[in-house]
């Protein structure tokens, strides 16, 4: 298949580009070949003449999308518009990557791929934007919403590894009510590669199995990478300060994946494999 992947250096778009290299012409879309919040995105994405689209590109910072949501939907909203209405023009199919974002954070068990969205941040909501636009203009798409990925350079394993090799005198401080699923791009790019040839469309969670705080996570990076002794200070969100407001528990169930064979190891496995790569 001719698969176009827009993101293409960012975390999941790298790790989708080694999963599908066996097999598949790839067009890798970079920052340096569309800009998202340009109309023109539409012309130079048919240009590609894919037979699949996978867009995983996005304004992912979630500070600056809470500081300026205008950027965060022209971005997150109208460039997944832009993308939609080329893979209309080609008859290809889209795979739009979206967020544990879309939904409010107040639930009490790990949503389902039904559970209604209300996103309470500009990111959520730019992305939850994304997601209304791919079902106005197609009929044929994988809407695949993921969570704290990790696997590229800048991600939250990398962080607590730096910290626990030059440590803050007064030791780490992590949130202890933020919950969601930790997830290694590598898993989240494998099960992509095998969504898209059962042509089941639909919205799908695929994330690492189990789900855990932003403390917990801490300390299982920790302990495996042979810091189990490092003290580290439970928070509240409401105590951290930041511009977005993250939604508390965000945890999402694999339903639609499950049915087809599609599930994620794991997030404790998942985790010592990436490890396993860096060392
Ligand atoms: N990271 C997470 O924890 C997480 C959680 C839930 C959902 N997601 C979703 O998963 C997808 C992949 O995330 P990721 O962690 O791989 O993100 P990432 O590492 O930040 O990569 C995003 C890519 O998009 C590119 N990009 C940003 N703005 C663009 C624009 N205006 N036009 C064209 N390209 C642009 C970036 O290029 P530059 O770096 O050059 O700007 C970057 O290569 C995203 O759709 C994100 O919303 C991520």
């Amino acid at each position: 298949m001719r698969i176009a992947i827009t993101g293409a250096r960012g975390q999941l778009g790298a790790a989708l580009a080694v999963a599908l290299a066996d097999g598949h012409d790839l067009t890798l879309l970079g920052h340096g070949q569309i800009e998202l919040s340009d109309p023109q995105t539409t012309d130079q994405i048919a240009a590609t003449g894919a037979d699949v689209v996978i867009h995983s590109a996005a304004y992912t910072n979630v500070d600056g999308c809470a500081r300026d949501p205008d950027l965060a939907y022209r971005v997150n909203a109208l460039g997944t518009k832009y993308v939609a209405l080329a893979c209309r023009r080609l008859g290809a199919p889209l795979v739009y990557i979206s967020t544990n974002e879309v939904f409010a954070g107040d639930a009490n068990r790990p949503y389902r791929e039904y559970d209604p969205a209300a996103p309470v941040n500009a990111y959520g909501q730019s992305k939850w934007a994304g997601e209304l636009a791919v079902h106005e203009l197609l009929r044929d798409f994988f809407i695949v919403r993921v969570a704290w990925l990790y696997g590229g350079e800048r991600n939250f394993v990398r962080t607590v590894l730096r910290l626990a090799a030059n440590p803050p005198a007064d030791g780490l401080r992590m949130v202890d009510d933020e919950v969601g699923n930790p997830t290694y791009c590598a898993d989240v790019a494998e099960g992509v590669a095998r969504l898209i040839t059962t042509g089941c469309y639909g919205t799908y969670h695929l994330v690492n199995d189990g789900s855990c705080s932003r403390y917990a996570f801490c300390r299982e990076i920790l302990r495996q990478a042979g810091h189990a002794d490092l003290p580290v200070t439970p928070i509240r969100l409401a105590d951290y300060r930041r511009d977005s407001t993250p939604p508390p528990y965000t945890a999402l169930a694999n339903l639609a994946g499950a049915d087809l064979g599609v599930t994620l190891r794991p997030w404790h496995d998942a985790l010592a494999a990436y490890l396993a790569t860096l060392a």
